[in-house]
């Protein structure tokens, strides 16, 4: 195998699609049409009539009212489908409801005990009518906010159709997140309801959501009503006047709910994401541009088609969930997977288990998920008949060439294309991604999807094509959002003032001979573990709210698996003494504080950070001791004796 691997990265070989794979892809076909006769020849006519493109996938939709223009950019604000009347939610469901797609499977749910559920297109446009009936009772109006605090349930999607189909904006936390995430979140966003579950499973574990949260609820001024989704059967307090059961609340609604007529660009959602301090960002996402990008990804980057069991292995905490496992491939109608629990729960092949019962045919996750079953080892995929595969996916992290050349070998048999795909949750859609006609190059994001403008650059903003720089967006594209929730100057600084006019996406990346993408990583002060998106400063303001704690900075430690794992240093107040149990009761401070996704898997005690004269600790210094790289000039340090203190500390 690795004999295998090193002569491939030699060779640096393309891997080209079969002639039969690209010739009854979508893609192809839909080439055929304007008589385009390659990948190259579809880049250029994208590039130069961008709106055509648009226009022609934005009609396949269903507008109550077609809009006037494709595209208005006054940079960096656009509007696309401007004056277009539309609903997201009528396009996943109501259309369907119509066709002979009523009786198809949209979603086939599996919970970590086992349990299955499947509902069709008509089942789940019921479900939504009667929660979007029951939001409404409850006085939520186009416009509100609705927080939506769930695990993989299939409440989930409904309560996000249900918000959309009323016009509602949701803003899902990721039931990773502790109670005080979801707080700041709530607060951020002024939700009039919040939306939860008794308790969820997690490694044969019941967490225990809804308990949790109560300890925030006082401190949400703005909500009225805390909805509760019975799943674990666990028990709960449940507050007179304020809490609801999910199952009470619908009894008694209508199964047909009007749908809201909402703007092109009225928003759909808001979700929180890390920046470069402490306060997450709100990004915000709209009704018809969001719809159009992430319905053209699917089903040209995918290939989805109605034969196809689609599973998007994500969580729909993260923008891959929201995009691809609730909207888009419902806009498509196609039938999904959905699975509630751990990928290696009760034992490392029950991803494989489950493609092989369903016949999934697209499948698409992490690298970090890819590289934990590598570890494991083949012996877990090859107990099972995964020949019903006929395209993978990736996505979250940079996908090192090992990984990916084990992904296409042991899952694809070697005859599924993969698809990297680069993307963020800005972003809403896949943007730098193969379609089933590129060739590929393990490790490769490949291209801009077509009319996507991409470009790697210097500090002064020059084209470079030597090595690394940052990578900008230099045109829009539907998907994209609109601002940040109630700090529409964040979202000009810190993604447009850099280099005014193009999008700085906060990744390094560079592009080869062949004008193939290769992303390296964040150049901010963001982590990606095991491609969760985690502020190191949210990290060390949880840090240093801990009692005993000073001072502390958090960096990131490379790791095979997970990609990066969170490394942070501490100085203690006087008075207290570094063990083993307060590194203990410091890691629960954290997954009290943000969630089990932020809790540093190393914890360094140190008497001092190295610092500039000005009492800056000095990130860079910190960060390449734990990376083993040289630290480089540390004359310029007020305590250069504070380097070689963190070689012992971890
Ligand atoms: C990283 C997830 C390399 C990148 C959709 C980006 C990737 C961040 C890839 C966004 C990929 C995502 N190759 N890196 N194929 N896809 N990333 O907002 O650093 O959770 O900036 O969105 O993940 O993470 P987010």
């Amino acid at each position: 195998m690795s004999s295998e691997l090193d002569a491939l990265l030699k060779e640096n070989r393309l891997f080209p699609p079969s002639e039969e794979f690209m010739e009854n892809s979508n893609i192809q076909k839909w080439m055929e049409r304007y008589g385009i006769q390659n990948y190259d020849e579809l880049i250029n006519r994208a590039l130069e009539d961008r709106e055509w493109f648009w226009d022609e996938f934005a009609r396949e939709l269903e507008w109550f009212q077609p809009y006037q223009d494709v595209l208005k950019w006054d940079p960096p604000h656009a509007k696309w489908f401007s004056r277009g009347k539309f609903n997201i939610t009528h396009n996943a469901l109501d259309r369907h409801v119509k066709t002979w797609r009523k009786n198809k499977v949209a979603y086939i749910w599996e919970g970590e005990l086992g349990e299955v559920k499947k509902l069709t297109y008509h089942d789940l446009y019921r479900k939504v009518n009667q929660m979007a009936n029951a939001l409404r009772s409850l006085g939520v109006k186009k416009g509100d906010r609705v927080s939506i605090y769930l695990p993989m349930i299939l409440e989930l999607p409904i309560a996000m159709l249900a918000c959309a189909k009323i016009g509602a904006v949701h803003s899902v936390v990721f039931s990773g997140f502790w109670a005080k995430a979801f707080q700041e979140r709530a607060n951020d966003a002024q939700v009039k309801i919040a939306i939860t579950v008794d308790g969820f499973y997690r490694r044969g574990k019941v967490i225990p959501l809804k308990e949790n949260v109560d300890k925030v609820l006082d401190e949400i001024p703005s909500l009225e009503k805390l909805i509760v989704v019975k799943h674990a059967k666990c028990s709960v307090e449940m507050k007179n006047g304020r809490d609801l059961w999910w199952d009470e609340i619908i009894q008694t609604q209508e199964r047909e709910c009007p749908t809201e007529i909402m703007d092109s660009e009225d928003p759909l959602f808001i979700l929180y994401t890390s920046g470069t301090t402490g306060k997450p960002k709100g990004v915000v996402h709209v009704h018809g541009g969001y719809a159009v990008g992430i319905y053209t990804t699917l089903k040209l980057i995918f290939d989805l088609k109605d034969e196809d069991i689609w599973w998007c292995a994500a969580d729909i905490g993260w923008v891959t969930g929201h995009s691809y496992i609730v909207y888009a491939p419902l806009i498509l109608g196609a039938t999904s997977v959905m699975y509630e629990g751990a990928p290696d729960y009760p034992e490392p092949d029950r991803l494989w288990q489950m493609i092989e019962d369903y016949g999934v045919t697209v499948f698409y996750t992490a690298p970090t998920t890819i590289r934990m079953f590598m570890k494991y080892g083949e012996k877990w995929p090859q107990k099972h008949d995964l020949t019903s595969l006929r395209l993978l996916g990736s996505v979250g992290e940079p996908i090192n060439p090992e990984a990916w050349v084990w992904y296409h070998k042991h899952i694809g048999n070697r005859q599924c294309p993969v698809m990297d795909t680069w993307w963020q949750t800005e972003t809403g859609m896949q943007l730098i991604t193969p379609l089933p006609i590129s060739p590929l190059k393990p490790g490769s994001t490949v291209k801009p999807f077509p009319t996507v403008e991409a470009d790697v650059v210097d500090d002064n903003g020059e084209s470079i094509r030597e090595g690394g720089g940052h990578l900008v967006i230099k045109t829009p594209w539907p998907a994209m959002f609109r601002t940040l929730y109630k700090d529409p100057e964040r979202y000009v600084d810190a993604y447009w003032s850099k280099f005014p006019g193009l999008y700085l996406s906060g990744d390094v990346a560079r592009i080869d001979q062949d004008g193939y993408f290769w992303i390296q990583g964040r150049e901010d002060d963001v982590l990606n573990v095991a491609g969760h998106r985690i502020s190191t400063a949210e990290v060390e303001s949880a840090i240093v709210s801990y009692d005993a704690v000073a001072e502390a900075a958090v960096v990131g430690k490379p790791d095979p698996v997970k990609g990066e794992e969170i490394c942070s240093y501490v100085i203690l107040k006087e008075g207290f003494k570094p063990s083993p149990r307060l590194k203990h009761l410091l890691r629960q401070h954290v997954r009290e504080e943000i969630g089990p996704v932020a809790s540093p898997a190393y914890i360094g005690f140190v008497g001092d950070l190295p610092k500039t004269r000005s009492g800056k600790i000095m990130r860079r210094v910190i960060k390449a001791k734990v990376k083993g790289d040289d630290v480089g000039d540390i004359t310029t340090l007020a305590n250069p004796e504070a380097v070689d203190e963190l070689d012992n500390a971890l």
